[in-house]
């Protein structure tokens, strides 16, 4: 059993969790993730490892509830167990070990590209980020990505930073020149739309692909995805791809295959709350 040592609402959709993970604390890289599993009978969900501190022997989850799954695990509170915590899995992130990269995050995007800015600064590479949301309220990891290079913060709304999408900003960092690599993780469309920006212009691009996955050990086939025409298993053979290589539409269409039965569990649960039959969300 891992135990929730402590939560921090960060956005009113997203929730850290710092839990008891000792040696996945201690070996872990950036952009690993592990599958985890609440209790019995529930469902494995992969997410990043968003940070670890290996003297306490936790890991930080940062965990957007939008579906029955996540819900009901940033509804666990300090003192509350999850019962499997399985990895690191996945490839550690390539990083450059000279120069400047870019660091683009979306939504809970920013905290996967959270261990990757961490994993940069410590080789000594110039970080910049961007990170966005719709408005301020929804921009998360500012502060720790701060401690590590600039920062440029984008609103949909103008609320807070730049009024505009991260590739907004993008396109301008860019075309000011000196940027040797771009790492980006968020939603298919930001990623597809930062990838329409180097592309043309010849800037290895990373990005980190969710696609659905079950057992996290390339044994089911759940996560596979295209790259440069070759069908590759997202848990161990990324989950970071070279992003003007990926197929984004064959992800995309994928990622809506199971949208009637993710619906269906998620008006399930609800009703359940509803009754009294589960725990309904905690904040
Ligand atoms: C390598 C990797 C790392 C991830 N890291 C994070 C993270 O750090 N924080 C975070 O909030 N989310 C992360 N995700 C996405 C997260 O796993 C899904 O949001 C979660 O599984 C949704 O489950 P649900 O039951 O709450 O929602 P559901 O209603 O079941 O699904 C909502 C959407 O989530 C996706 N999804 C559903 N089941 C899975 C699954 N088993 N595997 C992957 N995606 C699924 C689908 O796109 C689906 O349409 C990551 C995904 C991958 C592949
Ligand atoms: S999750 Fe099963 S093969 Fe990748």
């Amino acid at each position: 059993m891992h135990e929730v040592l402590s939560k921090k609402q960060l956005s009113p959709n997203v929730t850290r969790l710092d839990v008891m993970a000792r040696r996945i604390a201690e070996i872990r890289q950036p952009g690993q993730f592990v599958i985890v599993r609440r209790g019995e009978g529930a469902e494995r969900i992969p997410l990043t490892i968003a940070d670890a501190d290996p003297a306490a022997g936790s890991i930080a989850l940062v965990i957007q509830a939008v579906g029955k799954t996540t819900r009901e695990l940033v509804a666990l509170n300090p003192g509350d167990a999850i019962q499997d915590i399985s990895g690191p899995l996945g490839r550690p992130t390539d990083l450059i070990t000279s120069g400047r990269a870019l660091c683009v995050g979306g939504g809970v995007g920013t905290a996967v590209i959270h261990p990757i800015a961490q994993g940069l600064h410590r080789q000594g590479v110039a970080v910049v980020s961007i990170i966005g949301g719709r408005s301020k309220e929804w921009v998360i990891f500012e502060e720790e990505l701060r401690k590590l290079g600039e920062v440029i913060v984008c609103t949909d709304d103008g609320s807070y930073g730049r009024k505009g999408f991260v590739t907004d900003a993008a396109k301008d960092v860019l075309a000011a020149g000196g940027v040797d690599c771009v790492y980006a993780v968020g939603p298919v469309p930001m990623m597809r739309a930062v990838v329409a920006v180097t592309k043309p212009l010849g800037v290895h691009t990373i990005v980190s692909l969710n696609p659905v996955m079950v057992d996290g050990t390339g044994m089911c086939g759940g996560c596979r995805v295209s790259v440069s025409n070759e069908t590759k298993f997202a848990c161990v053979d990324g989950p970071e791809f070279d992003g003007h290589l990926v197929d984004f539409d064959l992800l995309w269409d994928r990622l809506g295959t199971y949208r009637a039965q993710e619906q269906e569990s998620m008006a399930r649960h609800e009703e359940s709350c509803r009754i009294g039959l589960e725990k309904p969300k905690a904040d």
